[in-house]
């Protein structure tokens, strides 16, 4: 088979990463007889200094033109808040998931055999394993609510930013979550807020609804400060957790961390029709781009995720997990994930050794 997939490179560490996950997807191809072909999209910071915008026009249209996104990262402090919108790579990574119509945004987050010394949490707790997958709501909530602001008479300005959510769109990724689950070991953990917010009360009530749709999966309701806690707790307790998009950027974060390992973490942000989008947890880390010190694992694994989830190809997606555990546990560490006394190697040696071990 064909696939077209449209290359965000981005800022910082981005292009580097996505680099050696273009050698992964080529070796890919080679060893089961696909061919990938790719399309430059230019989209973030780096956008803005070419063409005075982080989204530039048409950016949604190629990207739609093809099979699947992989985006490296976009951000760095030259772009900051302080910036017009339209100069802001963050306005450009929101608009593009409202535009491609991403609403699930899974992060997988699971201690890999070979890194469990890295997880920070008690070695009892560790031992357990941790293996969870956050579902976030991504084109909703908080995030993509009405904002204002005004000056009051006495209280000088004043901001608001609306949270709302629909019946609909609390359907369509509670859906997501509970088929996830049945992949899975069958557990649905939904998070809210219902002892406070409207909107996580008509969340709760239509996760009940399709819990009873669902009898075969377990299903809990957690509060979002108590999941906040058991995350580091006992993580072992969670498969599939999900919730709305604010709650969903804090506890994926705090969920990979508990990992001790975010260069190692993968996401997917798909919809109903147009092309999922892939890319790695972490952010561009401007300090140490362009030194061929990041950690490409993550993107890789991204990739991986782009086989299982867009193109429908298990075997792909497995031999890539394989062969990056199996990189790891050779002992080979970026430097991110050393531990004290390991020499780290760069960027491209660790794609080249996932694509020698791709190779067999
Ligand atoms: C993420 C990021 C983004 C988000 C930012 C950069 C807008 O934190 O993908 O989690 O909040 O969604
Ligand atoms: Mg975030």
């Amino acid at each position: 088979m064909n696939y077209k997939i449209a290359l965000i490179r981005g800022d910082g560490i981005g292009p580097e990463v996505v680099g050696e996950a273009v050698k992964v997807l080529d070796t890919v191809g080679e060893k089961f007889g696909h061919t990938f072909t790719y399309v430059d999209v230019l989209m973030g910071g780096c956008a803005t200094d070419a063409v005075g915008k982080s989204y530039p026009d048409g950016t949604a249209e190629t990207c739609k033109a093809c099979d699947a996104v992989l985006l490296g990262a976009v951000g760095g402090p030259k772009w900051g808040s302080d910036k017009p919108a339209e100069q802001r790579p963050e306005t450009a990574l929101l608009a593009i998931r409202k535009d491609l119509g991403l609403y699930a945004n899974l992060r997988p987050a699971a201690l890999r055999p070979a890194m469990a010394d890295a997880c920070p949490l008690k070695k009892e707790t560790a031992e357990k394993g941790i293996d969870l997958m956050m579902v976030r709501e991504l084109t909703g909530g908080i995030y993509f609510g009405k904002r204002d602001k005004y000056q009051t008479e006495d209280r000088g300005l004043e901001c608001t930013d609306l949270m709302a959510y629909s019946e609909k769109e609390i359907e369509r990724i509670g859906r997501r979550a509970f088929e996830l689950a049945r992949l899975r070991r069958k557990k649905v953990s939904s998070v809210d807020k219902a002892n406070v917010l409207e909107t996580s009360r008509l969340w709760r009530s239509v996760m009940h609804r399709l819990a009873a749709e669902y009898p075969d999966v377990e299903y809990e309701d957690v509060l979002v400060d108590n999941c906040a806690m058991q995350l580091v707790r006992d993580p072992g307790q969670f498969d599939v957790v999900v919730t709305e998009n604010m709650f969903g950027d804090i506890l994926s974060d705090e969920a990979s961390m508990v990992t001790g390992s975010i260069g190692l973490l993968p996401s997917a942000s798909i919809g109903d029709t147009a092309p999922g989008l892939y890319e790695p947890i972490h952010g561009s880390a401007p300090d140490i781009a362009g030194q061929d010190k990041a950690n490409p694992i993550a993107t890789i694994l991204s990739v991986a995720m782009m086989m299982r989830y867009s193109f429908h190809l298990p075997a792909e997606a497995g031999a890539i997990e394989r062969a990056v555990d199996a990189v790891l546990a050779d002992g080979w560490r970026t430097a991110d994930i050393a531990e004290p006394g390991v020499t780290p190697i760069g960027t491209r040696k660790m794609g080249e050794l996932i694509c020698q071990k791709l190779r067999g």
